[in-house]
């Protein structure tokens, strides 16, 4: 057990329990932390608490938990649909979804909430401004970007992300954090939109939708030429369906207001998509149809 900076956060906060949040609330879970995750609404809450012991349960099929761990680990997971339960939270992770509106009035009442003086405020957030959320705070020093990868309890990497009035101490603290107590790894990045992974993989599943709009290959082969060709674990529009079209969005936006590049511009018919609520695999269909296993080649996890 460490006994660095980072070890003396016990009680962590998740707010938003969809496909990160969820991811995130479970690994603090089985790390031995108390959690409690934060929505909407009670069957937001609920939704999300089934979604955590579902991915509890495809751990124990998979081997890689017992029975009793999973028990202990939903034991220690509590869902509310009231932000002042996180009065008494070392730390809070924001995992709602990727508004910056959304997130800044968040960080707002995360700062007049929570009670400790040196909590960590972090937020999960692909594209946003750290240095926004934390003006959105009186205490911006304590806010950094803490970027967990999809699926959480699967991949290893965290993205740790200070703003320019980020405090060293904090970033040691919260790397420590998700080295020590989570095992993850990090990487470092500046704050600036899609840090260091999303600034290289958001033009390239942009570039695989502009081929498919423009008839270039079909969805299929765009997938397989990656998966066979590359040796990619999945192809481009099996990720983007992974990762959620109207996430993709809003990071491109995101992206796309902070360096103005065409590059990041998100093209019309991922846009048409999201309109027509096809989120991909949340929504059950996006590029592709995941109301049924799939025979392309993908490699999840
Ligand atoms: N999807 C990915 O692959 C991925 C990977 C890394 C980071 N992220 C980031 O994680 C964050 C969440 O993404 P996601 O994929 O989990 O989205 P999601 O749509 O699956 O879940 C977002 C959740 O936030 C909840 N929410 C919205 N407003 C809220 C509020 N005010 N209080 C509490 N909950 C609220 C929603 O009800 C929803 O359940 C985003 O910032 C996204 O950019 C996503």
């Amino acid at each position: 057990m460490s006994t660095g900076p980072g070890a003396d956060i016990r009680r962590v906060g998740v707010v938003g329990c969809g496909l990160m949040g969820a991811g995130i609330a479970e690994v603090c879970a089985r790390a031995g932390l108390d959690v409690v995750v934060h929505e909407v609404s009670p069957g937001a809450a609920e939704a999300g608490h089934a979604r955590i012991a579902g991915s509890l349960d495809r751990g124990v099929r998979r081997g890689k938990l017992s029975w009793a761990d999973r028990e202990a680990a939903l034991n220690r997971v509590r869902v509310s649909a009231d932000l002042t339960d996180f009065a008494d939270r070392d730390l809070v992770v924001e995992a709602a979804t990727e508004d910056e509106k959304v997130k800044c009035e968040l960080f707002t009442e995360l700062d007049r909430i929570v009670v400790r003086e040196d909590a960590l405020l972090a937020s999960n957030t692909s594209s946003l401004p750290i240095m926004k959320l934390g003006m959105a705070t009186t205490r911006p020093h304590q806010v950094i970007g803490v970027h967990f990868f999809n699926p959480v309890p699967v991949l290893e990497l965290v993205e740790i992300v200070p703003s320019l009035l980020t405090a060293p101490q904090t970033q040691v603290r919260a790397e420590e954090f998700v080295t020590e107590v989570l095992g993850k790894k990090v990487i470092r990045a500046q704050d600036r939109a899609g840090f260091v992974v999303n600034a290289l993989l958001v033009p390239y599943l942009l570039s695989a939708i502009r081929m498919l709009e423009s008839g270039h290959a079909s969805a299929e082969d765009i997938d397989t030429g990656m998966v066979l060709g590359c040796a990619h674990p999945m192809g481009p529009l099996s990720l983007a369906d992974l990762i959620g079209l109207d996430t993709l969005t809003a990071i491109a936006e995101a992206m796309y207001a902070d360096f103005k590049d065409p590059l990041h511009a998100p093209p019309p018919l991922l846009l048409r998509m999201v309109e027509a609520g096809l989120l991909g695999r949340k929504s059950g269909r996006g590029f592709h149809d995941h109301s049924e296993p799939r025979k392309v080649p993908a490699k999840v996890n």
